[in-house]
């Protein structure tokens, strides 16, 4: 099946929050924008028209790994140009991968405006097939008043030296406060959880239910029983929810901002949104208990259904620190390594296209401050990620899930290859598990550690950046140059004039 869409990208005026009527990107006059069905195998065509007249845009897939189509991915300066006002492009792929999945704009942080929304493919040979009769969408964000370009003028600003995040005004849960679920007693639902918001975690949970997790970022697993989740901005779960056979009460549902992410908890912040699972739309709703104890599930436990052993033979290995700093000009950065990433004027994907072929893998024709990583075709890379700051970063990586082999504590430091039982935390010794969970972002505590490992399958430009807008912006970002050579040889020999023309066009509006 083919699902074709004319999205027309524009203002419009919304208030989500009830606090505050602002303008918000919206799709043919609408928002919240459509969610986006699809089954796995189906193609997806997607007419891009930017009408929003002051800002240029384009739309990426999270979590869709793209294969044979990495201009589609959407990502400005990355795999195509920044799309202009007046301009259109095609986004045409397939849904290959089964789950709860969302898309969003990739370019100058602009998604926390309103350009965001979810994106679910049903899988008719899943595992938990049968066990539920109805699905529901849940996602959180936070929210803010303030449109992005002016959050990140002060963000990026001489006055704030050590890039204290702009403060969110509300969460949201189904763009909202008080979402409703309507539910019959006894019945079980799957419940698609993902955080569209571009900074906080979020707490999340049922009251008087527990959440049975069955999918983890569009990877299947087996069933594992929670009863608060904490999800980072662009992390998804797929849970199973079995409803009380009595009906003479609603139950909320609450997701609650991490305020340990916040510098300072501004006063008026209500920290949570409720939803409620209404069995009964007569009775009144009820109010959500305030929790003491945030204690989340461990997705660290969670084992994939296709019960895929780890990668134990790494052939690249790759450590990559992350500092938050600044260049003693007053202005924060963020690194990784000892490298800013700074935007693309031409997108990296079309570097690796038009150069002799013999340069596509030396890493200096992509420019110092892309931070390309070349991978061979084929191989297993090892990403080392440590934190030396002391916030937390949901770090995502284009195009793929990772294996997560080790995530450590908070303030264990660097991870230490040669000592590795003392710094897993989920895992016991054996550090190492032998079906780890793969997930396509993941959060590296404060001052600690993620070992991240995936098989270079996929030729193809993909970033791999903490997922918070803020930090983007200021270059928390890398760019995994995979399989040059054979992405070369899949484009053949016209090179970038092989990519369709619409996006090529798109830079040359640009000027
Ligand atoms: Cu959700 Cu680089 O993206």
């Amino acid at each position: 099946t083919t699902h074709t869409y004319d999205f027309n990208v524009t203002w419009v005026t919304a208030n989500p929050d009830g606090l505050y009527e602002r303008p918000v990107i919206g799709i043919n006059g609408q928002w919240p924008i459509p969610i986006i069905n699809t089954t796995v195998g189906d193609r997806v065509i997607i007419h891009l028209h930017n009408q929003l007249g002051n800002e240029s845009t384009s739309l990426h897939f999270h979590g869709f790994f793209q294969n044979g189509t990495t201009e589609m991915d959407g990502p400005t300066g990355v795999t195509q140009c920044p799309v202009p006002p007046g301009s259109s492009i095609t986004y045409n792929f397939t849904t290959d991968q089964p789950g709860t999945y969302w898309y969003h704009s990739h370019d100058q942080g602009q998604y926390p405006d309103g350009l965001r929304g979810p994106f679910i493919v049903q899988d008719p040979d899943s595992p938990h097939k049968g066990k539920y009769t109805g699905e529901f969408i849940l996602s959180v964000s936070e929210w803010y008043h303030k449109q992005i370009p002016t959050l990140l003028t002060s963000f990026m600003s001489y006055t704030n030296p050590t890039g204290v995040e702009p403060e969110p005004q509300a969460a949201l849960m189904n763009d909202g406060p008080n979402a409703t679920f309507p539910v019959q007693p006894g019945q079980t639902y799957f419940f698609h959880i993902v955080n569209m918001g571009a900074f906080v975690g979020q707490y999340v949970w049922f009251e008087g239910h527990h959440m049975r997790v069955i999918e983890v970022d569009g990877v299947w697993t087996e069933e594992a029983e929670a009863d608060l989740l904490y999800v980072t901005a662009a992390q998804r779960y797929g849970v199973l929810v079995t409803m009380k056979n009595d009906t003479s009460a609603n139950f909320p549902i609450v997701s609650s901002i991490d305020e340990d992410m916040l510098d300072k908890v501004p006063p008026g912040l209500n920290p949570n949104v409720t939803g409620y699972l209404i069995y009964d739309s007569t009775q009144t709703l009820p109010q959500a208990q305030w929790l003491d104890d945030f204690n989340p599930f461990d997705d660290f436990t969670l084992v994939p259904s296709d019960g895929l052993g780890i990668f134990d033979n790494v052939d690249h290995s790759m450590t990559l620190d992350v500092v938050m700093d600044n260049l003693g000009d007053g202005q924060n950065y963020a690194f990784l390594n000892d490298t800013t990433y700074l935007p693309q004027k031409v997108p990296t994907l079309y570097t690796l296209l038009s150069a002799p072929e013999d340069l596509v893998t030396n890493t200096a024709i992509y420019g110092e401050n892309t931070n390309s990583l070349i991978v061979e075709h084929g191989e297993v890379v090892e990403i080392i990620l440590n934190n030396h700051d002391i916030g937390k970063h949901p770090f995502h990586l284009h195009a793929h899930n990772f294996q997560v082999v080790v995530r450590s504590d908070a303030e264990a430091g660097d991870f230490d290859p040669t000592n590795t039982t003392a710094l897993t935390t989920a895992a016991p010794a054996p550090a190492f598990p032998a079906v780890p969970m793969r997930r396509d972002t993941i959060q590296v505590p404060p001052h600690g550690n993620v070992v991240l490992r995936f098989r270079a399958d996929n030729p193809g430009v993909w970033l791999f950046h903490c997922h918070i807008q803020w930090h983007m912006q200021t270059g928390l970002m890398a760019t995994i140059i995979e399989a040059p050579l054979a992405l070369r040889a899949q484009k053949g020999s016209q090179g970038v004039q092989a990519l369709p023309a619409d996006h090529l066009a798109a830079c040359q509006a640009g000027g």
